[in-house]
């Protein structure tokens, strides 16, 4: 099967102490990976060695088969940053004009959008459930409709990989629940390879193909059994202790 992602002997170290030494790992046309690991752990740093934008100390990536430093496709991969909830609340523009914004490489930096460019926005909103919020300001919607709005936005670039650092972050539990749900649709209806990093691994076990464990420097794939419930409970998000289990 293709390679979408394949790191090898990939270390990288910020100061003195790595981050990670000599981690190995693929990801397949079709995944739906999930990364997960303790605060800290370097699963933020694993995604930014994946977009190019911190350079390895030994080893590589390659994208599509190709090196991550020549890589030049972008507009193939959606990336919905950690913070990119918190990012946009306070920005003066419509749910629309957010996601024709990541149409750039088509319209031209120095031009207008034209009608189909606004069409596809509309499209990406529609597919995502958020339509009838077109016009409404980013700062105006929820965290969940904003989170939507934010896979409208790397959607409307037809994606073949989507990367996601924690986009559940600040989404209420019921809404993560169609949350995960709308990425499932994604991945199984339309193709789109998916890597995302979360927390939330009782939910992600159900939704996702793989489970991929960093920790400690290591990198490890959980298999059936090893995602015992002391596991699940390991990785829960403190906050999410809160809910009871009848509740998710
Ligand atoms: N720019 C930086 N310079 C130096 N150290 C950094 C930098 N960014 C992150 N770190 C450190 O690298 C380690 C890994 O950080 P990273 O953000 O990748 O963790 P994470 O697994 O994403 O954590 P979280 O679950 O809290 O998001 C942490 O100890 C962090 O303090
Ligand atoms: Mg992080």
């Amino acid at each position: 099967m293709p390679k979408v992602i394949e790191a090898k002997n990939l270390s990288f170290s910020y100061r003195v102490e790595p981050i990670f030494t000599k981690i190995n790992f693929s990801v397949y046309n079709g995944d739906f990976v999930a990364v997960i690991g303790s605060n800290g752990a370097g699963k933020s740093t694993l995604i930014q060695l994946i977009l190019g934008e911190l350079t390895p100390s030994e080893g590589y990536i390659h994208l599509f088969g190709q090196d991550v430093s020549r890589f030049k496709n972008w507009p193939k991969i959606g990336y919905v940053p950690q913070a990119g909830l918190q990012s946009y609340v306070s920005f003066p523009a419509t749910a629309e004009e957010i996601v024709t914004a990541n149409l750039f490489s088509q319209i031209g930096l120095m031009h207008l959008p034209k009608k189909k460019h606004i069409n596809k926005a509309l499209k990406a909103l529609e597919s995502v459930g958020m339509g009838e919020y077109s016009k409404r300001l980013i700062g105006d919607l929820s965290g969940g409709q904003r989170q939507r709005v934010m896979l409208a936005r790397v959607l409307v670039s037809d994606p073949k990989l989507m990367i996601l650092d924690e986009p559940t972050t600040g989404i209420d539990f019921k809404n993560v629940e169609s949350f995960y749900n709308l990425l499932s649709t994604l991945n199984h209806k339309m193709g789109i390879t998916i890597i995302m990093v979360t927390h939330d691994m009782e939910r992600t076990s159900n939704h996702a193909s793989r489970i991929l464990c960093l920790e400690d420097g290591s990198l490890m794939e959980l298999t059936g059994e090893q995602i015992t419930e002391e596991l699940l409970h390991k990785h829960k998000h403190p906050a999410q202790n809160f809910y009871k289990r009848e509740d998710l």
